[in-house]
């Protein structure tokens, strides 16, 4: 059984309405209360009939990728928010320095990559290239990578930021940026460096 996080500092954030965040906290425990009822049906799920073009078991399938991704995304996005934005320190900011060239470059980047994505954009480590990516994604389970673990996560939809900002994107991206708690990514980042 998955439970609902909680998740102390994202109702007083500068530039993201409470209104914003408490919506989006609803479609966060909605992605909780799916993921466990797709995990209790699969138990016991006609087997038999698998098929690809249709079945109960493929469904039940596609939509736990897209269920428990929406799970997932949602804990790095609200557990990294509530800090002062800024920039990070340490190895996370020397390792962004080496693959981006500088604090400024990567976040250019990761901005752009928000305008051209439908979903998200994950910061990632990614271990088998040992580097840093900012890679993009159109839903809660589409462009995934094997192995590049995710240390930041910037969700685009449009439940994000409409409230505050209507089509604004980039306004809101920077509201983000300024909301970031860089320790809870640098601890991320340190464990996914210190561990495989
Ligand atoms: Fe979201």
């Amino acid at each position: 059984m998955l439970e609902v996080k909680k998740f102390n500092s994202i109702r007083q954030l500068p530039g993201i309405s409470e209104r914003t965040m408490t919506e989006h906290y609803k479609l966060y425990e909605g992605y909780v209360k799916k993921s466990n009822e797709i995990i209790e049906k699969l138990v016991n799920v006609d087997r038999e009939s698998a098929n690809q073009i249709f079945s109960d078991l493929r469904s039940l399938k596609v939509d736990l990728s897209f269920a428990l991704g929406g799970v997932k995304n949602h804990e790095i996005y609200f557990g990294h928010l509530g800090g002062q934005g800024g920039r990070p320190s340490g190895p996370l900011m020397v390792q962004i320095e080496k693959d981006f060239g500088s604090f400024e470059a990567w976040s250019a980047e990761l901005k752009s990559t928000g305008m051209a994505a439908r979903g998200w954009v994950w910061l990632c480590f990614d271990r088998d290239l040992n580097r840093l990516i900012n890679y993009l994604g159109d839903a809660q389970n589409t462009f995934p990578i094997w192995n590049a673990v995710p240390i930041l996560a910037l969700d685009v939809y449009e439940h994000a930021y409409f409230i505050d900002y209507g089509v604004k994107r980039a306004d809101y991206m920077e509201a983000f940026l300024n909301n970031l708690d860089w320790s809870v990514v640098e601890n991320d980042f340190n464990k996914t460096i210190t561990t495989k």
